[in-house]
């Protein structure tokens, strides 16, 4: 399983290093490293508490929005154009290095 990092600014604005795992999505990998990230509905784009907003220089790099992300994101507060939701982004080789800051809850 390959394996890199990710990058996570917390709501005090600490910036943390975790190790990713392709395969897993960026809430898990927040989640399993017990920062604050709330994912209440285990990841099915149903709740909006795993919201990032991810650094415009990984934007490109991210698989496409689909539609119930999309319309979960526009019930959620706090919305950016970089917001995505942590949950429906899958760690691959292209994102070793990306930065996600979390939003506010
Ligand atoms: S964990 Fe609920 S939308 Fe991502």
């Amino acid at each position: 399983m390959s394996k890199g990092k990710i990058n996570v600014i917390d709501r005090e604005g600490k910036l943390h290093q975790l190790e990713a795992k392709k395969g897993l999505v960026l809430m898990e990998i927040i989640r399993d490293a017990d920062l604050p990230i709330e994912a209440a509905c285990g990841g099915c784009a149903a709740c909006a508490t795993c919201h990032v907003y991810v650094d415009k220089d990984w934007n490109n790099k991210l698989n496409k929005i689909e539609d119930e992300e999309e319309s979960m994101l526009d019930q959620a507060f706090h919305v950016k154009e970089n917001s995505r939701l942590s949950c429906q982004i899958e760690y691959n080789d292209d994102l070793d290095g990306i930065l996600v800051t979390l939003a506010p809850e």
